[in-house]
């Protein structure tokens, strides 16, 4: 886990569709700073994210940090102890969260890349929705033809994300896909080319 949480951090400066995502989730966050209150990220693996949140979002906001792997959560604790020393306002909680209790609700939820490493990524967008406070939105990030040894979700277009997304309750307020090759759309889809996505959704329930 550590050699790949510390690749994939990497990817983060040195890729540049990691860097386009990264970009989008700073806009998106920023455009949302003074009615966040309460952040949760599910899956925060290298801690950039959370990180980059906690920039933009200043000391008024508490964050929560959930993640399955304990390696995850000690990357993220170290990365947020060496970047900001005195964030008291985060509470890091391992575990799956399908199944921990959280009664709480969040003006904003990240989720970057999780979805294709569950068996059901649309009941995990529903309980996305149901951790939303009013109001609240949240940035997902998947990608769509991208094999590889942990992704136990394989979705085949770009569409199908989108659609699973809005069939489990939510709105795409804006989007953004990247395939790996610069190629026409339609080639994309017919030679079954990689195509990083990430949106900004929001609840349904939440208006
Ligand atoms: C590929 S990493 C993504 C890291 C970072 N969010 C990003 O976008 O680069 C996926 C992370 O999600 C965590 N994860 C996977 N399934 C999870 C679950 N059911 N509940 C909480 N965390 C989960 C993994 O342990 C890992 O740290």
């Amino acid at each position: 886990m550590l050699p790949y949480m510390v690749g994939l951090a990497i990817s983060q400066y040195l890729w540049e569709t990691h860097r386009a995502i990264f970009e989008f989730f700073t806009l998106e966050i920023r455009r949302r700073r003074g009615q966040v209150r309460t952040y949760l990220e599910i899956g925060p693996g290298h801690g950039l994210f959370l990180d980059r949140a906690l920039s933009e979002l200043g000391h008024g906001a508490a964050a929560t940090a959930v993640d399955i792997s304990p390696t995850s959560i000690d990357i993220t604790r170290a990365i947020m102890e060496f970047f900001r020393p005195n964030a008291a306002n985060v509470t890091y909680r391992t575990g799956d969260i399908m199944m921990l209790d959280m009664p709480e609700r969040f003006d904003f939820i990240t989720m970057g890349e999780v979805l294709e490493h569950v068996d059901a990524p649309g009941r995990l967008l529903k309980k996305v929705g149901s951790l939303m406070a009013p109001g609240g939105g949240a940035f997902v990030s998947t990608c769509a033809n991208c094999p590889a040894i942990d992704h136990v979700y394989q979705f085949n277009s770009v569409d199908e994300i989108r659609a699973l997304i809005t069939g489990n309750g939510l709105r795409i307020e804006r989007d953004l896909a990247l395939p790996a090759e610069k190629l026409p759309m339609d080639e994309v889809i017919k030679r079954r080319i990689t195509v990083n996505y990430c949106a900004m959704v929001t609840s349904h329930e939440s208006h």
